[in-house]
C-alpha cells in the first residue's frame, strides 16, 4: 500500500523538518530526469530556499541548457542558476585524448564551478535578514546507485571518475554511505569537491547530503515526476552521462567535433521520435570517430569524420543490446547525416552488446 501520493507528502514533510527555515540547499541539475524531479520536490518543500545550478560544459546536445532553463525555470518554477561553462572545459580539454582524463577533468572542472557558484550564493544570503548558511546538498542518488556504492571495497576501490547526472565523481556519492549512522548526517568527505566544501563552505562542518530519491527505482522517479507535473518527454528522456558529447567523441573533443556530434546526434534522435519508437529504445546517440575516411562530394575526394550511432535497449543499464532498427529507416538516418552535417563521410551502427561494449563510447 505504498502510494506515491503518500511519498510526496512524506518527503517534503521529512525535507522541511531536515532543513529547518532557514538554511539553503544547493543542487546541480543536468536536465535529465533524476536532478529535475529531486529538484522539483526541494522547490515544493522550501521554495527558492533550494538553488539548482545547471553548469553548461560545453558538451550538451543541441539546444539543452536552453531547453534546461526553459522547463526548469519557467515552467517548473524552480530557482536556477545557468552557468556556461564551455570555454573553461574545452580549453582545459585541448589536446587530451585518453578516456579517463577527460572525464576527470570535466568532472572537476564542473567542482570548480560549482563550487564557486555555491560560495556565491551563501555571500547572497548573508545580505538577507532570512536567510541562512548552504548547509545542504541536493542528490539525485537512486536506490540502484546506493546498491553499487555499497559494494565498494573501501577508499581506494571506488570509482572516482563515473560521475553521477550532476556531474559530480560518483565516489562523493559513495562514501557516504560509509557513515551508517541516521542517514542524513552523512558528510561529504570523499575527494577535492567535498574537502573543499567542508572547508571553505561549511567552516568545518560538512555539507550535508540531501537524497529524496535513494529509496526508488528508476521507473517510480519517472512516476513521482509526473505526478510533480514534470513534462512526458522530460520524464521518459533518454539518459545523458555527465561528461555529455565528451565520452562520444573517440578521443580530443575539437569545438568542430563537439558540433559536428551535436549535428548528427540531433537528426538521429528527431528521426527516432518521427518514427516513434523512441519509448522502444532506452538510450541512443550519434558519437564520432575521430580518424577520418575518404568519401566522394561531387567528384572531388574527401575526408570526413566517422558518425558511430549507437541505439540500444536495457532494463538496468548494466547489459544492453542493440536496437533492430529496420534497415530502410537507418539508412535514411545515415543519409540525412551525410547530406546535412558539414565534415562527416560516413556513417555507422555500433551493434555491440554490453557487454562487452559499453553503452557510451569512453
Ligand atoms: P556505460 O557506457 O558504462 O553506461 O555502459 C551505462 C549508463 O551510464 C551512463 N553513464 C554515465 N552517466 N556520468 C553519468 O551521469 C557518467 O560519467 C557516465 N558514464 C556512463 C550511460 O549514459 C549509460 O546510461
Amino acid at each position: 500500500n505504498w502510494k506515491m501520493s503518500d511519498f510526496i507528502e512524506q518527503e517534503i514533510t521529512r525535507i522541511r523538518k531536515l532543513v529547518g527555515d532557514k538554511a539553503q540547499v544547493i543542487g546541480a541539475v543536468s536536465g535529465g530526469v533524476d536532478s529535475t524531479v529531486a529538484a522539483k520536490l526541494m522547490t515544493e518543500a522550501i521554495g527558492d530556499r533550494f538553488h539548482a545550478v545547471h553548469i553548461d560544459n560545453g558538451l550538451m546536445r543541441l539546444d539543452e541548457s536552453k531547453e534546461v532553463k526553459e522547463t526548469l525555470k519557467e515552467h517548473l518554477g524552480i530557482n536556477l542558476t545557468v552557468i556556461d561553462g564551455t570555454e573553461l572545459f574545452l580549453g582545459r580539454l585541448k589536446g587530451v585524448t585518453e578516456p579517463e582524463k577527460k572525464r576527470k577533468i570535466i568532472g572537476e572542472t564542473f567542482i570548480d564551478l560549482f563550487e564557486k557558484e555555491a560560495i556565491r550564493i551563501e555571500k547572497e544570503a548573508e545580505n538577507t535578514p532570512n536567510a541562512g548558511k548552504v548547509s545542504w546538498f541536493l542528490q539525485g542518488t537512486l536506490y540502484p546507485d546506493v546498491i553499487e556504492s555499497l559494494s565498494f571495497k573501501g577508499p581506494s576501490a571506488t570509482i572516482k571518475t563515473h560521475h553521477n547526472v550532476g556531474g559530480l565523481p560518483k565516489a562523493s556519492i559513495s562514501f557516504s554511505h560509509y557513515f551508517p549512522s541516521d542517514g542524513v548526517k552523512r558528510q561529504l568527505v570523499a575527494d577535492r569537491s567535498t574537502s573543499r566544501f567542508d572547508t571553505r563552505m561549511m567552516d568545518g562542518q560538512g555539507l550535508r547530503l540531501l537524497e529524496p530519491l535513494r529509496e526508488l527505482f528508476k521507473d517510480e522517479v519517472r512516476n513521482l515526476g509526473r505526478r510533480l507535473k514534470i513534462h512526458e518527454d522530460l520524464v521518459n528522456r533518454f539518459p545523458f552521462p555527465g561528461p555529455g558529447i565528451g565520452v562520444r567523441i573517440l578521443g580530443e573533443c575539437t569545438p568542430e567535433r563537439i558540433e559536428i556530434a551535436r549535428q548528427a546526434d540531433h537528426i538521429f534522435i528527431s528521426m527516432i521520435k518521427e518514427a516513434k519508437i523512441y519509448n522502444k529504445i532506452s538510450q541512443a546517440y550519434a558519437g564520432l570517430d575521430t580518424s577520418k575516411a575518404v568519401g566522394v562530394m561531387g567528384d572531388t575526394r574527401v575526408y570526413g569524420y566517422i558518425i558511430i550511432l549507437r541505439a540500444v535497449t536495457t532494463s538496468d543499464f548494466m547489459s544492453a543490446e542493440p536496437y533492430e532498427f529496420p534497415f530502410s529507416l537507418l539508412k535514411a538516418m545515415a543519409r540525412r547525416i551525410v547530406n546535412e552535417v558539414d565534415g562527416v563521410s560516413r556513417v555507422t551502427y555500433d551493434l555491440s552488446s554490453k557487454p562487452p561494449g559499453t553503452i557510451e563510447l569512453e
